[in-house]
């Protein structure tokens, strides 16, 4: 793994945009992997900036989000369909067709982490798979105790996950406690990844994760096996790497 070390968090957003900018300028027709959450905010906006000046085109770009909640609408504020939307997807030119995130509303969610998960094979695999790392270690919604050889799976949300994602809730019991998610064999598949993290509290996790022993207790510490893994942090997460 190879670590980068940024000054500030929108920095880090600019840096992984400026990453994501690049395969798309050498190959245009490149499949991503995509997270929701706070810490892609920066990236987010930095590719909107950049797709508005004309530096980069998004039209031949398929995408693939990471996860999405279990019992809620497409449409639904805090579904992260929502959170892509109001992100990204309607500020830039990517054909609705070439975006794909899991349906929370799925009658059958295990067919439809079939479909998923064919769906990405279909396209050949992920070029480049941005992750976040959550408090526990998780990526995507793989919590701790996730088998490494899990395909696209739905999964019952940790409740220190359904804790910290409240904060986009009126009420923690409002918050979906399932979630289809990319498996960790799904993850391992994509070519290139990129893990980000922001802020001192994330600092002890993902030093954790890539120092530590492999567990499947620290989900993220998988990614020790991958041979492409680049893990961008702000200082404050990267505290603990300086000593
Ligand atoms: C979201 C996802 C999660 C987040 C993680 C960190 O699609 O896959 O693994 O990346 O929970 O979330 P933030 O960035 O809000 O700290």
């Amino acid at each position: 793994m190879k670590l980068v070390i940024c000054e500030t968090h929108n920095e880090l957003g600019t840096k992984v945009a400026m990453e994501v900018a690049n395969l798309i300028k050498n190959k245009p027709n490149c499949v991503l992997g995509l997270p929701t959450g706070d810490t892609p905010i920066s990236v987010y906006k930095e590719l909107v900036r950049m797709y508005k000046n004309g530096d980069i085109d998004f039209s031949q770009v398929t995408t693939f989000n990471l996860d999405e909640y279990l019992g809620i609408s497409n449409s639904h504020p805090c579904s992260y369909n929502s959170f892509m939307q109001h992100n990204l997807f309607r500020h830039i030119n990517i054909p609705k067709t070439s975006v794909h995130i899991p349906d929370g509303l799925a009658a059958f969610p295990d067919e439809e982490c079939k479909r998923y998960e064919s769906l990405i094979q279909t396209y050949g695999g992920i070029d480049l798979l941005i992750l976040g790392i959550g408090h526990n270690g998780h990526i995507g919604f793989n919590e701790p105790g996730t088998l490494f050889d899990t395909p696209t799976h739905d999964i019952d949300l940790a409740f220190s996950t359904v804790q910290a994602n409240s904060r986009f809730f009126d009420n923690i019991e409002d918050v979906p406690k399932r979630a289809i998610t990319m498996g960790i064999k799904t993850i391992l598949s994509a070519r290139r990844i990129i893990l980000m993290a922001s802020g001192e509290k994330k600092s002890q996790i993902v030093h954790d994760a890539f120092t530590k022993e492999m567990t499947t207790n620290i989900p993220a510490s998988v990614l020790q096996t991958h041979n492409d893994v680049l893990v961008m942090l702000d200082k404050e997460a990267a505290r603990l790497f300086d000593k």
